[in-house]
């Protein structure tokens, strides 16, 4: 088990990512009761970390999550969401002012059906609240019992900076892959100092690094995917090169690729839980099972090495 930053929430380091969950704003058909079971399964397949988010189909994933968690103990899994997408106006805007986090962690307890939420995130920082008051507003949350760890995403240094002012940050949630790594040079000393966890999104690339692509997708437009540079061109045939050629590897350990990727990000010293996607209840179970592979240094630096410059 794993620590999230200075709170006392703990989680196996690999959870399941749930934007495909309700999530219908960002990808085409997806079924509730897919939904429901992705989420049964990973918590039967012995994952412990849900991360979701008021964004994934406007509170819709959270809907599923508060309905497929009935009848499983509640103190034997934790639950991450995220809030910062006001719709009080009709459209979308980003806002971190206190009283409407305080309103969203609220609302979400309620889609939820639950008492508290493990780590609760500012999803996207606005431009005009100052983050330590944002943070202190969740930190009051916190006081209350609500939420037990405090978390931001999509967050700059300097914000991350200036939202932990009083070092109450417990956790960082930001783009991270194999493929994206700027995050190493960008926060990974300062968040490693400071003692906040760090939890990567798309490390699958959004399915690239299972090895399934030979040939170029084209996603229809309300798929988070289209448009996405790396599904494109040379970039695309040079992702799927090296992905390719992690194979022997993943077969010497007799694993898949998508399940030696993930593999590779719970040996990293700087990833605190991975949280890959799904689709469907067995894309979660044979990722679940990364949790088992063992990948020793040798193997893990040369990975590590494929993918640096890519
Ligand atoms: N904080 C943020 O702003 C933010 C942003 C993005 C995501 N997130 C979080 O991060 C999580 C992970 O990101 P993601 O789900 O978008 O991308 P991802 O984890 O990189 O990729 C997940 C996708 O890969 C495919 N896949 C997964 N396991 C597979 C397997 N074993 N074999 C073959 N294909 C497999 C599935 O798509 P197909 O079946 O369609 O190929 C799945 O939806 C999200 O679910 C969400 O919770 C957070």
């Amino acid at each position: 088990m794993v620590k999230i930053g200075k709170s006392n929430v703990e989680s196996t380091p690999l959870g399941l990512g749930t934007n495909a969950v309700g999530g219908n704003n960002l990808f085409p058909n997806l079924k509730d009761e897919t939904g429901i079971q992705i989420v049964k399964t990973g918590l039967d397949s012995g994952i412990t970390l849900l991360d979701t988010a008021f964004a994934y189909g406007m509170g819709h994933s959270e809907e599923l999550i508060g309905q497929a968690i009935k009848g499983y103990d509640r103190s034997k899994f934790v639950i991450a969401t995220k809030a910062a997408q006001d719709t009080s106006d009709g459209d979308v805007k980003i806002n971190n002012n206190p009283q409407f986090l305080k309103k969203s962690v609220d609302d979400a307890l309620k889609r939820l059906q639950t008492d508290y939420i493990d780590i609760f995130y500012i999803h996207f920082p606005d431009d005009q609240t100052p983050k330590d008051e944002a943070v202190a507003a969740l930190n009051e949350m916190k006081q209350e019992g609500k939420i037990k760890a405090i978390g931001v995403s999509n967050f700059s240094l300097d914000q991350i900076k200036e939202a932990n002012k009083d070092g109450l940050v417990d956790v960082v949630e930001d783009q991270y892959s194999l493929l994206h790594r700027d995050a190493e040079t960008e926060m990974f000393d300062y968040l490693r100092e400071n003692n906040i966890s760090f939890v990567p999104f798309f490390p699958l690339a959004s399915g690239l690094l299972t090895g399934k692509y030979s040939e170029v997708v084209d996603f229809p437009e309300n798929d988070i995917r289209h448009g996405n540079p790396d599904f494109t061109g040379e970039r695309f045939e040079k992702i799927v090169e090296k992905v390719n050629n992690l194979k022997p590897l993943a077969d010497k350990h007799g694993i898949t690729t998508a399940q030696l990727v993930l593999a590779w990000y719970i040996k990293n010293p700087d990833v605190t839980v991975v949280i890959p996607g799904a689709k469907r209840p067995e894309q979660v179970q044979s990722n679940a099972k990364a949790l088992n592979v063992s990948l020793s240094d040798e193997e893990y630096a040369q990975i590590d090495n494929d993918f640096r410059n890519i």
